[in-house]
């Protein structure tokens, strides 16, 4: 089973591949923004990728879209549409343990 490592808290989750990063996190009870509850329209699940780009599903045509309108790095996905095939180590933009 992958594994999400979270580097503002060190934290390390068991990650289903069928379950979105953001739909973890919250199943954790870690706090990550989701103002549009998942659908891709808001921006704000925001995550940054520390490592294992490579682990992580593609990038869709809508979170694309998305994330070139809120400026995200290269290295930025959106929570709710990503899914881990492998590791991951991840940050969450604003967030406190
Ligand atoms: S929760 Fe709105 S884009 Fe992910």
């Amino acid at each position: 089973m992958p594994v999400i490592k979270i580097a503002n808290s060190g934290q390390t989750i068991n990650a289903s591949p069928a379950v979105s990063i953001l739909n973890i996190l919250l199943r954790e009870g870690i706090r990550i923004n989701h103002l549009c509850g998942g659908k891709a329209v808001c921006g704000t699940c925001r995550i940054t990728i520390i490592s294992g780009m490579e682990n992580l599903s593609a990038v869709s045509e809508k979170e694309r879209g998305r994330l070139d309108a809120i400026k995200a790095k290269t290295n930025q996905r959106l929570a709710c549409q990503t899914y881990v095939k492998g590791d991951a180590e991840i940050e969450i933009p604003g967030f406190k343990p």
